[in-house]
């Protein structure tokens, strides 16, 4: 634990110390610096851009979002609050992580209008088939405080799926969803998923990070136009993420900490990450991948740290 918590204090410290190096950074790269400076300075109200994709139906998805798994209680609400005060846009929750209400709770506190926010929720299995989805699909909304999502996902594959994805349709039919989806979806469940889908899917969630890349599902969905959303962009900090040396290599180039070269990766990818954290700090330090681009060569080295398997067994 103390030597986990060493290795954040490092990345935290020279996350700070980079502030100062940043410009000339950025300058390297030839981009503007005051997405920069505001992002280090929250308080003065002018927040990072964050860039946005266009999912296959026209609905537009911020690229980078604030997760809020495990968050519980009044400190989820805080987070919550905290992270779209920082600029966080799309909010990642689910039914199954039981923080709904807190979720709604911190983008009340927020104070932002609805329409600027891009809310994700997820229907569970146990709430899988036409009437359960729907119902549990309400009962998302009223606990979020909102009257539609922009984006529901069928959580698992598993259950009655074809039933849950009816329900969704109709939703998205009769406006209370923008755009609907899936999470841990192999390509065979999404074949199978395709051959009575009346709806596209826009997105497909599943866990990628350096060390399990997911490259080959990625090229998959490309194919069928669903965008690719990373769960667990940093593995949740296991096999050393955060203190990966060829990522704290890649890094010093830019003055970058390893979450940050993460982020910047699955941008560079097409892929939309959705990075947790309780931290004011980290909220602000992984918002700032958009000044600076990996090369090629970089891109490729990444590429060399996947073991092509899943650091979540326990979740299999
Ligand atoms: N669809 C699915 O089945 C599924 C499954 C899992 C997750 N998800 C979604 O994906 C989101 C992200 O995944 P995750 O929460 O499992 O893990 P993650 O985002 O990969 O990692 C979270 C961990 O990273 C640490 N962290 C964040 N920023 C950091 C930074 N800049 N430097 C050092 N440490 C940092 C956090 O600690 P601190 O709090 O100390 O910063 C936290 O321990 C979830 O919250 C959830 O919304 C979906």
């Amino acid at each position: 634990m103390e030597n986990k918590n060493n290795h954040r204090e490092i990345g935290r410290r020279r996350f700070l110390q980079t502030g100062a190096k940043v410009t000339a950074s950025a300058m390297l790269v030839g981009l503007s610096t005051p997405r920069l400076t505001s992002a280090t300075k929250p308080d003065n109200k002018i927040l990072p851009k964050i860039e946005s994709i266009t999912l296959n139906n026209g609905v537009k998805m911020p690229m980078l979002g604030f997760g809020t798994y495990s968050l519980r209680g009044e400190d989820c609400r805080k987070y919550v609050a905290q992270a779209i005060s920082h600029g966080y846009r799309l909010i990642d929750t689910a039914t199954v992580y039981g923080n709904e209400e807190f979720v709604g709770a911190g983008i009340k506190d927020s104070g932002i209008n609805r329409k600027e926010l891009f809310i994700t929720s997820k229907v569970w299995v146990d709430d899988s088939g036409i009437e359960k989805a729907k119902k549990a699909f309400q009962t998302s909304l009223d606990k979020l405080g909102t009257d539609y999502l922009d984006l529901y996902l069928i959580h698992r594959p598993r259950g009655d799926v074809k039933g849950s994805w009816q329900a969704m349709e109709e939703l998205y039919r009769a406006g209370k969803i923008k755009a609907i989806g899936l999470s841990n979806f192999e390509p065979h469940q999404l074949d199978e998923l395709l051959k009575y889908a009346t709806v596209e899917p826009t997105v497909n969630q599943i866990e990628s990070h350096a060390f399990f890349q997911q490259n080959a599902a990625n090229e998959n969905l490309r194919k069928h136009n669903i965008r690719m959303e990373a769960w667990a962009p940093f593995a949740e900090g296991r096999n050393g993420l955060f203190c990966n040396p060829t990522l704290e290599e890649i890094g010093r180039q830019y003055n970058k900490t390893n979450a940050q070269v993460s982020l910047r990766w699955h941008y560079q990818r097409g892929v939309v990450a959705i990075p947790r954290t309780s931290k004011k700090y980290h909220m602000m330090e992984n918002l700032e991948i958009f000044d600076f681009a990996l090369s090629d060569a970089d891109m490729e080295k990444i590429g060399t740290l996947d073991l092509n398997i899943t650091h979540f067994p326990e979740w299999e």
